[in-house]
């Protein structure tokens, strides 16, 4: 399949994981890549890898945490590709707690990471894919659609990626512009390996959370953000699309 021939795909997150998967994926069916990333080691493993495909590639440092630098990613990649036809917003962090102790400095880190990062990167965006008629895929979760004990901050994070995602699918229909939001379950990344969880939770309320099926592998997850970023899913938008090998069933 070549669905992104001629097309220019921002990806965030990109030096791993997901993002990294989605921006291969998009590569290998034809895309200009501009991929964002505070890893730049990782970035620049990634550039290897699309240099080597022949993908034409661009690597952008930028650290979700600073406005300016949100900006400044969508800006850097449209003066070097003089488009923008796909932003995916992948970048994100995670981390749990017991409710009691989150100080509401790590909340808001939180919401800046996954929510506040987006918003600025999206209004950079959404200019220049309401000219290109083009689309946003953002990173959600299922746990953006339950109750997850000890995951509050993370899940309400990204609760509220699946709303903006609603939200701006609505506001900006008539543009031609759709915008989904992808929910995965639990995935073999870094992310998913590295968190600690305290050592006194109910055992029982995070079984809650378990999906029936074995965890996904970041290429399951690439494949689904591929399609919603492809014409194929001209038809579907203000979706938050559940990837979560049945944990919401
Ligand atoms: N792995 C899972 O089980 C799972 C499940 C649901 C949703 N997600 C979401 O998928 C997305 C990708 O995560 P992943 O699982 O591939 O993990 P990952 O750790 O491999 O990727 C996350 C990426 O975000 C980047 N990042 C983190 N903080 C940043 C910052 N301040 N500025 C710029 N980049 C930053 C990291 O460097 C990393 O490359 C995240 O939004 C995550 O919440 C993951």
């Amino acid at each position: 399949m070549r669905r992104f021939d001629n097309k220019v795909c921002l990806v965030t997150g990109a030096a791993s994981g997901i993002g990294r998967a989605t921006a291969l994926r998009l590569a290998s069916e034809g895309a200009s890549i501009a991929a964002g990333d505070i890893n730049e080691a990782g970035l620049q493993s990634l550039a290897v890898e699309l240099a080597r495909m022949g993908a034409p590639c661009m690597v952008i440092p930028f650290n979700a945490l600073e406005e300016a630098s949100n900006r400044a990613l969508v800006h850097r990649a449209v003066e070097q590709f003089g488009r923008l036809d796909v932003l995916c917003n992948i970048a994100g962090a995670c981390r749990a707690d017991h409710f009691l102790d989150i100080g509401l400095g790590d909340w808001e880190r939180m919401f800046s990471i996954n929510v506040t990062s987006l918003v600025a990167i999206c209004q950079e965006a959404l200019p220049h894919l309401c000219e290109s008629r083009g689309n946003i895929v953002n990173m959600s979760s299922a746990s953006a659609l339950c109750g997850a004990a000890y995951w509050s901050a993370y899940a309400a994070s990204k609760a509220a990626v699946a709303s903006l995602s609603k939200c701006l699918a609505v506001e900006f229909s008539g543009k031609g512009v759709r915008v989904n939001a992808v929910c995965p379950g639990g995935v073999n990344t870094t992310l998913a390996t590295t968190y600690s969880v305290p050592p006194d939770v109910d055992a029982a309320l995070v079984r809650r959370l378990f999906p029936l099926l074995p965890a996904a592998e970041p290429e399951e997850i690439a494949a689904a953000v591929a399609y919603l970023a492809s014409d194929e899913a001209r038809y579907v938008t203000g979706v938050a699309f559940s990837i979560d090998g049945g944990q919401m069933t």
